[in-house]
C-alpha cells in the first residue's frame, strides 16, 4: 500500500513552494497544524546528476521525522537523470516522487522543465516513465496545469498523463499563460472527475488553486465527493495554523512562539531569506508593522530574538479588532478567486505576500 492510498479522504497537503517549504518551515506547520502530506521545494534533476550540484541537491532534499510523510518533488527534462534521482529518494527517507509539470516560471520554462513539458508530452512521459521504472517501489505523483496557452489543452494534456496510471494527479487548476492572474478554473472539476475516471480510475486526483481554508475545501469535496484532495498553498502565509481541524485562528503569543520556532529550526546563516516570513507570524496587532521594521534591520538570528523578546513584552502590541473576528471562511460561492475577507485583509494579505512573490514567478 502506497501512501496515497494509506491516508483518509479528502487528503490534505501544503503544496511545494519554492523558497517557502524547506524543512524549517515544514517544521514549523508540523507544529502548529501539520497537513497529510508535505512536498519538498522541487529538486533540478539534472543538479542532483551532476558532481557540482549533487550537495546543493541532497542539502535541498533533507528531511526531518516530523515530515513524514512526505513527497520529493522533482523537475528537469532529462530522462537518465530522472531515473538517477527517482532511484534515490526512497533511501532518504521519502514516501513518493512527485513530478512538476506545472511550474510557469520563465527559467524552468526555457530549461525545457515544469509547464514546458506540456508542450513537449513525448518527453514528459518518457521522463514518468523512468521516474516510475527507478523509483523502488515509491508512487509517482504529477503535479501539473490545465495547459500551457490555451484551456482547452487540458483535454488532451491530461487524458496523456492518465493513461500512464499516475499514483496521483493534483491539477492547479488554472494554464500557464494564466499564471495565478485569473481565477482558478473550479467550473472544470466535473471535466476532471471525468476523465479521470474514463482513462485512470485508480488515480488520485487533487485539485490546486485559490484554495483559501480547509472549511472551503470541505465544501468543495461535500460537492464533490469523488475528488480525493486538496492542495493548499498560499494560504499558509494567512495562517499557520491553516490546517487544524478546528479553523485555529493563533493568538499573537502563539504566532510568536512560532517565529521562535522558525529561528531554532533556521539552516542558514544568510538570514535575509528568513525575513520573507516575518509578515506570516507578526501581523494583526497593533504595533506589528513597527516591529517587522525593526526585525527587518536586524543582521543575526540573535537579534531577531531579542528584538521579539521586547516586542513580546509590549503590552500595547495589542491585537486589532479586525485580527479578533478571525478569518473570513470562504466558500466555494467564492472559489471563483474574488475574496469574501475583508477588504483590509486582503491588502494585508498582497503585502505578506510580495517579497516572497516578487522574485519568482512561480505561481
Ligand atoms: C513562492 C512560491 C513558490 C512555489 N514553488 C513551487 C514549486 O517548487 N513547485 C510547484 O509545483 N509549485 C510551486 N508553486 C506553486 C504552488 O505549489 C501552487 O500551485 C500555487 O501557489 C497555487 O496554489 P495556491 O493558490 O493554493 O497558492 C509555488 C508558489 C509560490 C507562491
Amino acid at each position: 500500500m502506497t501512501v496515497w492510498d494509506s491516508l483518509k479522504k479528502p487528503i490534505f497537503c501544503l503544496a511545494p513552494m519554492e523558497g517557502v517549504t524547506d524543512r524549517a518551515f515544514r517544521g514549523v506547520i508540523a507544529a502548529a497544524a501539520r497537513p497529510d502530506l508535505f512536498f519538498t521545494e522541487f529538486t533540478n534533476v539534472s543538479s542532483f546528476a551532476s558532481e557540482q550540484g549533487r550537495t546543493n541537491a541532497l542539502n535541498r532534499l533533507k528531511i526531518s521525522a516530523t515530515d513524514s510523510p512526505i513527497i520529493a518533488q522533482i523537475w528537469g527534462k532529462n530522462p537518465n537523470h530522472f531515473a538517477t534521482l527517482a532511484s534515490s529518494l526512497k533511501s532518504l527517507g521519502f514516501s513518493g516522487i512527485d513530478l512538476n509539470f506545472g511550474c510557469p516560471d520563465r527559467h524552468v520554462n526555457r530549461a525545457g522543465g515544469g509547464a514546458a513539458m506540456i508542450r513537449t508530452p513525448d518527453l514528459a512521459i518518457d521522463c514518468l516513465r523512468r521516474a516510475k521504472l527507478n523509483s523502488n517501489g515509491l508512487p509517482v505523483s504529477i503535479k501539473t496545469r490545465l495547459g500551457f496557452t490555451y484551456l482547452e489543452e487540458y483535454k488532451d494534456w491530461l487524458p496523456t498523463l492518465l493513461k500512464e496510471r499516475p499514483a496521483a494527479l493534483t491539477v492547479h487548476l488554472r494554464t500557464r499563460k494564466e499564471m495565478s492572474k485569473v481565477p482558478a478554473h473550479f467550473e472544470l472539476i466535473p471535466d476532471l472527475l471525468a476523465l479521470r475516471e474514463t482513462f485512470s480510475p485508480e488515480t488520485k486526483l487533487l485539485i490546486n488553486g485559490d484554495l483559501k481554508s480547509r472549511a472551503m475545501c470541505l465544501d468543495l469535496w461535500q460537492q464533490y465527493p469523488s475528488l480525493d484532495g486538496f492542495m493548499l498553498g498560499r494560504a499558509i502565509f494567512d495562517n499557520p495554523y491553516l490546517f487544524s481541524k478546528d479553523n485555529h485562528v493563533p493568538t499573537k503569543t502563539e504566532l510568536f512562539n512560532l517565529l521562535n520556532l522558525h529561528l531554532d529550526l533556521y539552516e542558514s546563516n544568510n538570514i535575509e531569506p528568513l525575513k520573507h516570513y516575518f509578515k506570516i507570524y507578526i501581523k494583526d496587532f497593533n504595533g506589528a508593522s513597527a516591529l517587522r521594521t525593526k526585525l527587518m534591520e536586524c543582521k543575526d538570528v540573535e537579534s531577531i530574538r531579542l528584538v521579539l523578546r521586547a516586542g513580546r513584552q509590549d503590552r500595547s502590541c495589542r491585537r486589532t479588532a479586525a485580527y479578533e473576528r478571525g478569518p473570513a471562511s470562504a466558500t466555494p460561492a467564492t472559489a471563483g478567486g474574488r475574496d469574501s475577507r475583508p477588504a483590509k485583509r486582503t491588502v494585508d494579505r498582497k503585502r505578506a505576500n510580495a517579497p516572497l512573490l516578487k522574485s519568482k514567478n512561480l505561481i
